[in-house]
């Protein structure tokens, strides 16, 4: 038999944009933006509440945390987990790493850890969008930090919905390159896409994501970040 969980009881939702659909004009358009967060994120989430359904013992499991833990889950809906918490977990990152009043330059700690690990902000833009670009297939480019202690800042791509916990990395700052967030305006030219996206970066946002990745090291403290995640 099917269980057919109703809205109340479903345990993974989809998050409120924090801006609204036209907000990061002309950078994003908002069609893309309806699409992207009102069917493809929604879709994930759908996906993995319906994965979850048959499992009432997940449902208590975050979104990331079942990412971080495929190897415990049922065999049938591990593939399923995998993409849909994945998406799911990715996507609510990225509407937060962009702003209406983004852009301009990262400061203090995280600003000074770019210049240091790149040499410049201008080196780690040309990695990022290099890194992007240069991506096989459907991902995601982040910028993240190794979780050991005093770990450096990397440049990194993860292939479809993979996030950098799984490798090791705490991610500060992530965009998204599937085709769905950027082929109704820029067609096929993710590099266009990459290059006029910086002006809507959210880098408070990255700066509070840095400052919570000094807590990182120790996965049995109240302070590991997937425990500050709001997924
Ligand atoms: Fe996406």
């Amino acid at each position: 038999m099917i269980e057919v969980l109703t809205p109340v009881e479903q345990k993974h939702h989809l998050p409120a944009l924090p801006y609204p659909h036209a907000a990061l004009e002309p950078y994003i358009d908002a069609r893309t933006m309806q699409l992207h967060h009102g069917e493809h994120h929604a879709r994930y989430v759908a996906e993995l509440n319906g994965a979850l359904a048959p499992f009432p013992d997940l449902r208590s499991k975050s979104a990331l945390w079942l990412l971080l833990n495929l190897r415990k889950l049922p065999a049938e809906i591990r593939v399923a987990v995998h993409a849909s918490a994945g998406g799911h977990v990715n996507h609510g990152l990225l509407w937060q790493a962009m702003s209406p009043t983004g852009g301009g330059v990262p400061l203090g700690p995280l600003g000074d850890a770019i210049a240091r690990d790149f040499g410049s902000f201008n080196q780690f833009k040309a990695r990022f969008d290099e890194a992007g670009a240069g991506l096989r297939g459907s991902g995601w480019v982040w910028l993240a930090r190794a979780l050991e202690k005093g770990g450096g800042l990397e440049v990194l791509t993860t292939q479809g919905h993979d996030h950098p916990l799984m490798h090791g990395r705490f991610p500060l700052l992530v965009n998204d390159l599937w085709e769905h967030a950027y082929y109704l305006k820029h067609e096929n030219r993710r590099s266009e896409y990459l290059a006029g996206w910086w002006p809507v970066v959210n880098w408070p946002e990255a700066a509070r994501r840095y400052e919570r990745s000094e807590h990182s090291t120790d996965e049995k403290s109240p302070r590991f970040p997937w425990t500050k995640q709001p997924f």
